[in-house]
């Protein structure tokens, strides 16, 4: 990758620890259809869906990927019947709980971005304390998006720096892209290069809007729960060799 693009593009800050990171993002689709299609209830896909996140989780480092980001609910998601944000918020514990052990052995650094004023207080404690377990891990940056949404994410940034202008610490003048990028939820992580969605749905859904300006998109056909990791490496393999300019040309 041409250094002097990467730093352009970016406005993230440049302390994520990687001289060469690799960020890869997934919109997890095709859950609820995959359920549906063996005329099982909708959860069954999610639960069948947490398997494939611990299975891709594990591919990553042998297929070079340093960060991992993963949109596991979003903003809009809170419209689905009670049952199944019951059973995904009940879902999210249990994976917290059974999984914290095997992350943190396996040196995998876990965060969570989105919202947290709306999820339950025995969520939020959880995720912290797995945050805090595994602060030390840097073997993987694994990024789940709870109560997440780009356009919510870029509100409460402009609502936070506002406070900052007010009370005197940063003036009109000190905004730019950088500067406002450091408000972002996501202000730990380098800009995903390479977003995916499964289950056929050519939309972003409000993921990492800000974030995936540069980013390259893989819309592939397969259901998450399907999604293999021979399928991710072979995504991933796709993706080193396409050209990329940021908006140059090429030498
Ligand atoms: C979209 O599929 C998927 C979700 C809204 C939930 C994603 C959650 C998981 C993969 C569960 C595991 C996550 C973690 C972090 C343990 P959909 O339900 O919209 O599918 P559909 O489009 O076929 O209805």
């Amino acid at each position: 990758m041409h250094d002097e693009a990467k730093v352009k593009r970016s406005t993230m800050p440049k302390d994520t620890g990687y001289n060469d990171p690799f960020h890869v993002a997934c919109i997890m689709d095709g859950n609820g259809r995959w359920a549906q299609q063996r005329g099982r209830r909708r959860l069954v896909g999610h639960y069948v869906g947490a398997q494939r996140v611990r299975d891709i989780v594990k591919a990553c480092p042998d297929a070079g990927v340093t960060h991992l980001t993963i949109f596991a609910f979003s903003t809009e998601n809170w419209k689905r019947t009670q049952s199944e944000v019951g059973g995904l918020m009940r879902l999210f514990r249990r994976y917290i709980i059974h999984e914290a052990k095997a992350l943190l052995e396996a040196g995998v650094r876990v965060r969570f971005i989105g919202d947290r004023i709306r999820l339950e207080d025995t969520l939020v404690s959880l995720m912290d304390e797995l945050e805090l377990l595994t602060a030390g891990n840097s073997k993987l940056h694994l990024t789940i998006a709870i109560n997440y949404g780009g356009r919510d994410e870029v509100t409460r940034a402009a609502q936070r720096l506002a406070v900052e202008i007010e009370q005197g610490r940063l003036t009109h003048k000190d905004v730019d892209a950088e500067c406002l990028a450091r408000f972002l939820d996501t202000r730990f992580l380098p800009d995903p290069d390479l977003v995916i969605r499964t289950s056929g749905e050519a939309r972003i859904s409000n993921f990492l809007l800000w974030q995936s300006a540069y980013a390259e998109y893989e819309f592939i056909d397969t259901l998450w729960p399907d999604f293999t990791p021979e399928e991710f490496n072979r995504v991933v393999s796709r993706f080193g060799k396409r050209e990329r300019r940021f908006g140059g040309v090429t030498a």
